[in-house]
């Protein structure tokens, strides 16, 4: 078991509020403890990587903030309030969105209808309803140019979009209503190299206007070159915060394998 103030830990800068502060999460199904009392901040405008092998617990981390699961134990601020997701709305109120590793994208439906699904949950079915497709679109293409998402035109199915289109649709209808937290589990997983590069720029893009970023990716390099901090997950425990400045791509890979540093 991890206790806590024994891992290294990013540092919060006096004054700022961690946009997420999560504090000694316990996640158990059954037998098996996914999360061992586990610990993150999060600072807004930054990009804040979560980094881990199959199986580390860091989708179910996502989980917990996005309130899909409840946590055993442990607390979760949002800008220093104590917070508590008994369901995905709860969590979106609070200012989350999340991107999950399967979309949940409407394949047949078009762009800016992808981006105003499921805003009944938050918004209200009347609202939806009252806007007509030609508003929405006008709005779809809004947030698509405020974030540098590129489409070939919101009436696009997204059927027939590329793997890299499609993170742009789930990304931009994340961001689209003034959350201020997004989470995005492996986001480029799926991608090949110019569209893996593509959404790293939507993803900093994102910090730069102030957004919170939290981002899990399989890909050190991608890690080191995009994120402001990392935190690492080995066997549900958090072994280590660090600034990305202050570590190297090698030693990331060594906290994931042995839960230890260089020395
Ligand atoms: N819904 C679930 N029911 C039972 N076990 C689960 C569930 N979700 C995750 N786990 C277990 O929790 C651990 C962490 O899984 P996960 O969070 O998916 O890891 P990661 O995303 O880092 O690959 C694994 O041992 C996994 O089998
Ligand atoms: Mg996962």
């Amino acid at each position: 078991m991890t206790t806590p103030g024994t891992v290294p830990a990013a540092p919060v800068p006096e004054g700022v509020t961690p946009a997420l502060d999560v504090r000694n999460i316990v996640k158990r199904f059954g037998g098996v403890t996914a999360l061992n009392h586990v610990s993150m901040t999060v600072l807004p405008g930054e990009v804040t990587a979560l980094v881990g092998d199959n199986g580390a617990g860091k989708s179910t981390l996502v989980r917990c903030l996005s309130g899909v699961h409840q946590p055993d134990e442990g607390e979760i601020l949002v800008d220093g309030k104590l917070q508590t997701f008994h369901d995905p709305s709860a969590s979106r109120h609070a200012g989350i969105e999340t991107v999950f590793q399967e979309l949940a994208l409407s394949d047949n439906l078009d762009v800016a209808s992808n981006m105003f699904l499921g805003r009944e949950l938050t918004h209200g079915p009347t609202r939806l309803f009252r806007l007509r497709h030609k508003e929405m679109e006008t709005e779809a293409q809004t947030v698509l140019a405020r974030y540098g998402i590129r489409m070939p035109s919101v009436r696009s199915t997204v059927r027939e979009l590329s793997g890299g289109q499609r993170q742009g649709v789930a990304i931009a209808r994340a961001v689209g209503w003034g959350s201020r937290i997004v989470l995005m589990d492996e986001p480029t997983a799926a991608l090949g190299v110019r569209e893996t590069g593509r959404i790293l720029d939507i993803v900093r893009g994102l910090a730069e206007r102030g957004l919170a970023v939290l981002l899990i990716s399989h890909n050190m390099e991608q890690v080191h070159s995009v994120s402001d901090a990392v935190w690492i997950l080995r066997g549900g425990n958090m072994v280590a915060g660090m600034r990305t400045a202050d570590t190297t791509t090698s030693e990331i890979v060594h906290y994931i394998t042995t839960g230890q540093g260089l020395t």
